[in-house]
């Protein structure tokens, strides 16, 4: 009788009273968790919170102290440690448990009652991830509010998770660009935040050497200057030459900051020391170690060198002596020795070279250069380090314990797997971020590619063609941000966020629990926290896009749309973008000239970078394609109709609109529907010799009013629209209603130019008819 009036009580308490309203019942936690249960309810932080941490687990404080740092500008929060017994726990307290159950050392479990939070793990690590979810749950306002908050709501759940993959990785080079010791913990702040736990922080390059070598003082008073910089800043331009000097690097003493605050994030950092190639900078210090031994000069342009490292004792000695120092100053058992892009001509010049290999018994360079490897892998391995390259270190045989990092495509990394050699999955496809992440000309000068959001999102980096019994020996996946083209801090947070959001999805959580529409809900939450942090992401993935669609009545329509299911789409066809535009309601006509200016907004707030597509209409526009050459490989905008829809190609040949050919012709007829009064026909093709892209050898037109009876139009005259952009166009007033464009590939690239005795590529956009 007494059980059942206490069993009534709690009931009615449980329903009517004590149970606080989950009011803000938000969980954009990123990535996903193993498994989520959302409760109704949330748990009240404020300042008589206890925060209490097992005292079997005292070598945790420093972890729990990130998050009693969380909540500090608020209110004060003191760490208590006590024996913990977790059937009674104090109502409103944080309390972390060592749970010695709990399999993952990077796993959690996490309840968030109404009256008091739960945290279990084994470990600062698994604790370290469980404060990182919580911070997630928490409401910007706890970030950005400059008066003392009263109290903040975290939303009730029950939270079990752990990581899919052990090597969870991001990567910088500092070396193209340098960036500040601030940032490196800002950078180093946001992977945590993403659960990432390794950084690979790339220090030595052909442009600059930038960590101080006490033993080789040359390595930065000489290796991190060069005099100036010659880059790209435009598509449509040469490079251009920024003055010098530009220079920096760190001390031994900020690295020793860096490793200590990277350790409290849980966050290994592996140094990248490049060798036998990527290494002007060190040889324009210590020019002795080159096969040459003349004067070299830091690298002052983009690309690959000749000098590279001379495999003489000597040389050796010397990196010997660099990775003691190097090894004293990171205690990851991982040291990446880079070993991409050797060229191998300073090799076949030298004498000592040749006489190396003849004794070695190596039968090429390709051997040597394992050779070069498997002498520095002996010595890390002396030193209980392990060794870690890039895929070329396969190349004339794999030292017998590295581990490869395959960033060629997934080729090498499945290679080095099949032979039982562990593997990070970094591949250009979809883990290179200095890629473009949307396709504008109005995005800031990219090094090239495309690696969308989405795509990275859909990475898998378990290639499918891998043996199930190899799967274990991929740790994990990595991004790459090389930064020739990123030249900001700023600019660096633009191109890794919101990429790495997705990637960190691909890493933690479970194949099951992906799905890119929840990912983009959370996304759109985590904006206000990354907003919060004063990250310059990137908008577009929750901005707007544009699709040109060809309706039943056979006119061309352009469709806006937007994933972000909280904003509506404002536009404009005539001029400037306001929060008091006309709503996107429907498909809009493209039957003349006009530019849309279109954003995404929520509450007359715009959210999204401006989108902006011009249509140039003429009189072939939304014209019937009848046949058209097929493209080669991804040039292709996928719609035939893309010819004549109004967009011209930009000075970007990736941006969805080019047609490509790879050695072939092009041609093309269309059906205006009707016959027709012309007087102009052109197309429009690209020139970039240093990308394989060449002019035409050939352009011709023909007209007619019956597909099998086609008189040749007038000649045709070349004139540039840009630098890279040039017209092909003939002038004839006729009546027709059918056009064909013969456009002949200009065929092998001729000596001294790039790809030389290869196909050349020929791009065609618009067919322009007036
Ligand atoms: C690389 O991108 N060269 C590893």
């Amino acid at each position: 009788m007494r059980k059942t009036i206490i069993y009534l009580f709690l009931l009615i308490n449980l329903q009517c009273s004590t149970v606080k309203a989950n009011t803000n019942n938000i969980y954009n936690i990123i990535p996903m968790p193993v498994q989520l249960e959302k409760m109704p309810h949330h748990f009240e932080l404020n300042k008589n919170t206890s925060v209490i941490l097992d005292a079997n687990e005292f070598g945790s404080l420093q972890t729990i102290k990130q998050f009693t740092l969380i909540v500090a500008p608020h209110f004060g929060l003191n760490i208590q440690i006590q024996n913990i017994d977790t059937a009674s726990i104090a109502d409103n307290s944080i309390v972390f448990f060592r749970d010695n159950t709990i399999e993952n050392n990077e796993g959690y479990e996490l309840y968030i009652r109404n009256s008091s939070v739960l945290v279990k793990a084994k470990g600062k690590q698994g604790f370290f991830y469980a404060i990182q979810t919580i911070a997630q749950l928490l409401p910007a306002k706890t970030y950005t509010s400059k008066t003392a908050l009263e109290k903040i709501n975290i939303p009730g759940c029950v939270i079990k998770d752990y990581p899919r993959f052990v090597y969870r990785g991001m990567h910088l080079d500092v070396c193209r660009h340098f960036f500040p010791i601030e940032f490196i913990k800002r950078y180093i702040d946001l992977m945590a935040f993403y659960k990432y736990n390794t950084f690979h922080w790339h220090l030595t390059d052909d442009q600059g050497w930038r960590i101080e070598i006490k033993k080789y003082p040359k390595l930065t008073s000489v290796g991190s200057v060069r005099k100036e910089t010659t880059t790209f800043v435009s598509r449509d331009k040469d490079s251009i030459v920024i003055p010098g000097p530009y220079s920096g690097f760190y001390t031994q003493e900020q690295i020793k900051e860096v490793v200590q605050y990277a350790q409290m994030k849980n966050i290994t950092i592996i140094p990248e020391i490049e060798m036998p190639g990527h290494s002007l900078a060190a040889l324009a210090a210590y020019p002795e170690y080159s096969c040459t031994g003349g004067e070299i000069e830091v690298g002052t342009r983009w690309g690959v060198f000749s000098d590279v490292y001379c495999p003489y004792d000597t040389t050796f000695t010397f990196l010997q002596d660099v990775l003691t120092e190097v090894m004293q100053l990171f205690p990851s058992t991982y040291i990446h020795i880079g070993g991409d892009e050797c060229p191998k001509e300073a090799w076949k010049n030298s004498e000592f070279c040749q006489v190396l290999m003849k004794k070695e018994n190596l039968k090429d360079e390709m051997e040597l250069q394992s050779y070069f490897i498997k002498r520095i892998e002996k010595f890390l391995s002396a030193n209980n380090r392990k060794l870690i390259g890039w895929d070329e270190i396969l190349e004339g045989g794999l030292s017998p314990n590295a581990t490869v990092m395959s960033w060629r495509g997934v080729s090498g990394g499945i290679e080095a797997a099949s032979q039982g050699h562990d593997v990070v999955m970094t591949p250009g496809s979809h883990c290179y971020f200095d890629h473009y992440q949307y396709l504008r000309d109005n995005e800031p000068y990219a090094i090239g590619g495309f690696t969308s959001v989405e795509k990275v999102y859909n990475y898998n980096p378990i290639p499918t063609e891998l043996e199930s019994s190899y799967h274990k020996h991929i740790l994990g996946a990595q991004c790459n941000v090389w930064t020739e083209y990123i030249d900001t801090s700023s600019h660096v947070e633009y191109m890794v966020y919101p990429r790495a959001c997705a990637l960190s999805e691909v890493l933690w959580s479970m194949p099951e629990n992906k799905n890119y529409e929840s990912f983009l809900t959370r996304l759109s939450g985590n904006f206000t926290l990354l907003d919060a942090f004063g990250v310059n992401y990137a908008k577009h993935v929750l901005g707007v896009y544009g699709k040109m669609e060809k309706m039943a009545n056979q006119k061309l329509y352009y469709v806006l749309e937007t994933k972000n299911k909280n904003a509506q789409i404002r536009y404009t066809t005539n001029g400037k973008l306001t929060a008091q535009s006309p709503l996107y309601t429907k498909a809009i006509p493209i039957s003349n000239s006009f530019t849309i200016n279109a954003a995404t907004y929520k509450n007359d707030k715009r959210l999204s970078n401006l989108f902006t597509q011009t249509f140039t209409s003429h009189i072939a526009t939304g014209a019937e394609v009848l046949s058209m050459t097929e493209c080669s490989g991804n040039y292709n905008p996928g719609d035939k109709n893309f010819i004549v829809n109004a967009i011209s190609g930009s000075s970007n040949y990736g941006d969805g609109q080019w047609f490509g050919y790879w050695g072939n012709d092009c041609s093309i007829l269309i059906d205006l529907g009707s016959e027709k009064s012309i007087n102009q026909i052109s197309i429009n093709s690209i020139d970039k010799k240093d990308s394989w892209i060449h002019l035409p050898a050939k352009v011709s037109f023909s007209t007619g009013v019956d597909t099998a009876d086609l008189s040749p139009y007038n000649e045709v005259t070349i004139s540039p629209i840009t630098k890279r952009i040039h017209s092909y166009k003939a002038n004839k007033s006729v009546k027709a209603r059918y056009i064909k464009a013969s456009i002949t590939n200009f065929g092998e690239i001729p000596a001294g130019f790039e790809g030389a005795g290869n196909k050349a590529w020929l791009f065609v956009d618009e067919l322009i008819v007036k």
